[in-house]
């Protein structure tokens, strides 16, 4: 019979980690999962620590503050997956990773350590654009400890997160598909690559044993998940029986408006840029430290980004707004949250309209660029309200 190795799971909580936990207990393996004082009082963190204890899991007590913990932890398995955080808009904690480095090596018994990767492969972002460059660098730095510590390891390339990128039909700042409008980032053709988060899970934890994945990276490519973000919004128009209104943000406007944002906000934007811009997750072929999911798993039943849109499609209900137009709602929306006002990366909901019609620093940005024709709004007199200004249908008392 197949052995199985222990598998240790470290920021199992997480939105990515959980799906790990959940992957390894489904496909056999005995699991750890590192729980740290630090969670202190979230009782979210200690439900889901209870549900994985009854779903079978170890949990086990450890900290990136006490260096022998994190040691005794990783001596109980054979396989050690981290899945701390990456994102600065939610934490970014690479880095933690290197006293992970220095606990796997004076463990001596792990065969295989794979570290929070699970987006674009940094090694193919040397000329990356700062400031979202340091989420590649800082992948990187960890990538050289393992290697210099003669760890075995399989680094996971998973592209774009499904919810985060599909979500919002490949929009920043958006993770609800609308059913009226779209920015497109560009031409809208560069191709990126989609994945369903358990199904990143589920490749993860099959590379584990694999000695096929030793050394290498995986690269997850479902075949029918490579699109651009044109066909992806197609796709979510022939779902909702609609076509969406369309306007385009050229580079140069979305990397001027991203200077307007705060830190954490530009780095995600600059990953956006990469991705949607540039195609950066579809430029070269996956070469011979590589391999590809779905032709290593073919019986994985990957989720499409069809079945992905389905969900939205079917659990979010369409919005209600009586014998207003979107445009109209817009206008209204504009004036109610005092638009001027709205900062770059901001989303303010609009009092009596659904969330998906709150308005973002886009809208207005896009509102503020004018109609392409050139028939903008007069001064002082007729033409579309400016952002903020009361809707002209809008009666004085
Ligand atoms: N490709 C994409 O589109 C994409 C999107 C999102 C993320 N990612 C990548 O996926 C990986 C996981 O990201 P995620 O979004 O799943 O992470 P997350 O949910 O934000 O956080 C994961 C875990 O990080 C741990 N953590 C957070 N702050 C910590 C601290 N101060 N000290 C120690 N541990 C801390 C926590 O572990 P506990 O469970 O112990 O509390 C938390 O559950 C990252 O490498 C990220 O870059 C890729």
């Amino acid at each position: 019979m197949e052995i199985k190795s222990k598998v240790l799971v470290i920021g199992g909580t997480g939105y990515l980690g959980k799906r790990l936990v959940k992957a390894s207990l489904g496909q056999g393996h005995e699991t750890y999962v590192l729980y740290r004082p630090e969670i202190g009082v979230d009782i979210d963190k200690v439900q889901m620590l209870l549900s994985f204890k009854e779903q079978g899991a170890h949990l086990v007590q450890g900290s990136f503050n006490d260096q022998r913990s994190l040691v005794d932890a990783v001596r109980l398995v054979d396989v050690v997956i981290c899945a701390v955080s990456g994102v600065h808009i939610r934490s970014h904690h690479i880095l933690l990773q290197l006293k992970l480095v220095d606990a796997i090596k004076e463990a001596g018994n792990v065969k295989r350590f794979l570290p929070s990767e699970f987006g674009t492969d940094p090694a193919k972002m040397e000329d990356a654009m700062e400031p979202g460059r340091v989420t590649f660098d800082d992948k990187m730095v960890v990538r050289k400890a393992i290697e210099d510590a003669g760890i075995p390891f399989t680094y996971v390339s998973a592209n774009c997160f499904a919810g985060y990128f599909l979500g919002g039909l490949c929009q920043p700042g958006h993770i609800i598909p609308s059913r009226e409008h779209v920015s497109i980032l560009g031409n809208g053709k560069e191709k990126a690559i989609y994945v369903d988060e358990d199904d990143i899970a589920t490749y993860t934890i099959k590379t584990v044993d694999d000695p096929r994945t030793l050394n290498k990276t995986l690269y997850i490519r479902p075949p029918n998940n490579i699109l651009s973000q044109r066909e992806v919004v197609q796709i979510w128009e022939k779902l909702i029986g609609k076509e969406l209104r369309k306007s385009t943000i050229s580079s140069e406007e979305f990397l001027a408006a991203m200077r307007e944002q705060n830190y954490a906000e530009q780095i995600g934007l600059t990953h956006y840029y990469h991705v949607c811009y540039e195609g950066c997750l579809t430029n070269f072929e996956i070469g011979d430290e590589g391999e590809e999911a779905s032709e290593l798993y073919p019986e994985v039943e990957y989720t499409t980004v069809e079945k992905n849109d389905n969900q939205y499609y079917r659990k979010f209900s369409v919005p209600v707004i009586g014998l207003f137009t979107f445009a109209a709602a817009m206008e209204w929306g504009a004036w109610k949250v005092q638009a001027n006002d709205v900062k770059p990366g901001e989303t303010r909901l609009v009092p009596g309209l659904p969330e998906e019609m709150a308005i973002t620093y886009w809208d207005l940005k896009r509102k503020k660029l004018g109609p392409p024709d050139g028939m903008g709004r007069i001064p002082g007199g007729g033409g579309p309200p400016e952002p903020g200004d009361k809707p002209p249908w809008v009666s004085e008392n």
